[in-house]
């Protein structure tokens, strides 16, 4: 074994392994990147496995920074400061998955009816609670036994929120921040604020009382190209807010574009800092468009261009604490995503610690995954930083076709996880 990065927690290391080979057989080819080789079986009739087999090829394909196969990597548990939950036996899928994973997780707020009182979230955290394994003693969903998962709630803001209804939240210490949904922006985001110079009171007291703000940065309007509104609410609305309220912590949530990127770094004031998620820095607008229309791959803010991405990921793995790490992982059924007007969400929670692992990888940038996972997140928003370690290794694995996920009348429901029928190049080991 060779190690060949060590820090305090980070600990990178590398094996001997056996040679890669790559045999195509008739049908059937077999990729030995690693002692456990996997094999994909092209089905002459089902063309999709095509595109998978391209994908996996090329996300295998070594950048020459990449790692070796069976590279390990331990890194200080991390933690998802945006999650999507979701409600009753759903939220039991939910947090299956994110357990095994994370440590503390950001609960968005976005319920139909929304959350929008503290007691609203203190009720809403005992549902995401009742599901962690100690609650569920027949359960056997979990094997990580370090740690057990805490959610940290946000309120959602309208129109109507008030002062008071801040300093009630802030008596919380698991409330740690609110969300501004535009209205109309995104998922029940009807409810949303409409004029942030209407919340301004309740922005003043946030300041005050230590709570954060977070943004889904894209404006709405018929007038405005889908792939412009991240760009355009930096200009319009989030460049003066931060100048407005310049003690209020704002986080710009699943950045998506290479102008968020530049504000960060060159124009915001150090209050403001930005999430990003696993799939915008894995995947552009092609994946969503090219070769049929892919509805599991469409989010909001959507995918964009490539040269976006690229500016996600050299951010992400720069080391630059103001960015960090937000899954935005967002299940739908598969009803409502294989549908006329599909629903707007990636479900990354099965497999995002791995995901992120992979970018981080790809760019030879592994040392700097726990600051962006583990470090810049908590530091920012004031928390201590995890202590328990959670390992990592280059390992394939095939993520299932379709996960279960509730039931709506006698029907079953499914969430399909993105690389669902493909292959994660990363591994949890104990899991
Ligand atoms: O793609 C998304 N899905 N973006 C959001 O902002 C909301 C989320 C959801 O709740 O489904
Ligand atoms: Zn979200």
């Amino acid at each position: 074994m060779v190690v060949t990065h060590q820090s305090p927690s980070v600990r990178i290391s590398t094996y001997e392994t056996s040679t890669k080979e790559c045999l195509k057989t008739n049908k059937k080819i077999i990729i030995h990147s690693s002692p456990q080789p996997f094999s994909l079986f092209i089905l002459d009739s089902f063309l999709p496995s095509l595109y998978s087999i391209i994908r996996i090829m090329s996300t295998t394909s070594k950048s020459s920074k990449a790692s070796p196969p069976n590279t390990e990597i331990t890194i200080l548990v991390p933690d998802d400061f945006h999650h999507h939950f979701r409600d009753g036996i759903k939220t039991k899928h939910v947090v299956h998955h994110t357990n095994q994973r994370f440590k503390r997780c950001i609960a968005m707020p976005n319920l139909s009816p929304p959350v929008t009182t503290a007691p609203m979230a203190t009720d809403y955290r005992q549902r995401i609670l009742s599901h962690l394994p100690t609650q569920t003693p027949d359960s056997n969903s979990n094997s990580n036994s370090q740690w057990e998962m805490e959610p940290l709630m946000t309120l959602y803001l309208t129109d109507a929120t008030s002062p008071q209804d801040i300093q009630e939240a802030s008596k919380y210490d698991y409330i740690k921040a609110c969300k501004l949904y535009p209205a109309n922006a995104t998922t029940n985001s009807a409810h949303g604020v409409t004029n942030v110079k209407l919340i301004y009171p309740a922005l003043r007291e946030m300041a005050k009382c230590g709570l954060l703000l977070l943004l889904h940065s894209e404006v709405t309007g018929d007038d405005i190209d889908i792939f412009d509104r991240e760009a355009q609410f930096i200009t319009d609305i989030m460049t003066p807010l931060a100048v407005d309220h310049p003690n209020l912590k704002m986080v710009m949530e699943h950045i998506s574009t290479k102008q968020a990127v530049e504000y960060i770094c060159h124009d915001a004031p150090p209050n403001v800092a930005a999430s990003i998620t696993a799939h915008h820095m894995l995947y552009n607008r092609n994946a969503i468009l090219v070769g049929g229309i892919k509805p599991h791959f469409y989010c909001l803010p959507i995918l964009k261009r490539e040269t976006h991405r690229r500016a996600l990921v050299t951010a992400a793995t720069s080391g630059n604490p103001r960015f960090f790490a937000g899954t935005d992982s967002a299940p739908h059924t598969v009803m409502m995503k294989e549908s006329v007007c599909g629903c707007a969400g990636v479900y990354t929670a099965h497999a995002a610690v791995e995901l992120y692992a992979e970018v981080f990888d790809t760019e030879g940038a592994l040392d700097k995954l726990e600051g962006f996972l583990s470090h810049h997140g908590a530091d920012f928003y004031g928390l201590e930083r995890n202590t328990e370690l959670l390992t990592l290794t280059k390992e394939s694995w095939e993520v299932p076709y379709s996960y279960p996920f509730g039931w709506e009348g006698d029907r079953d429901e499914t969430v399909k996880g993105l690389r669902h029928g493909e292959y994660v190049h990363w591994k949890i080991v104990g899991i």
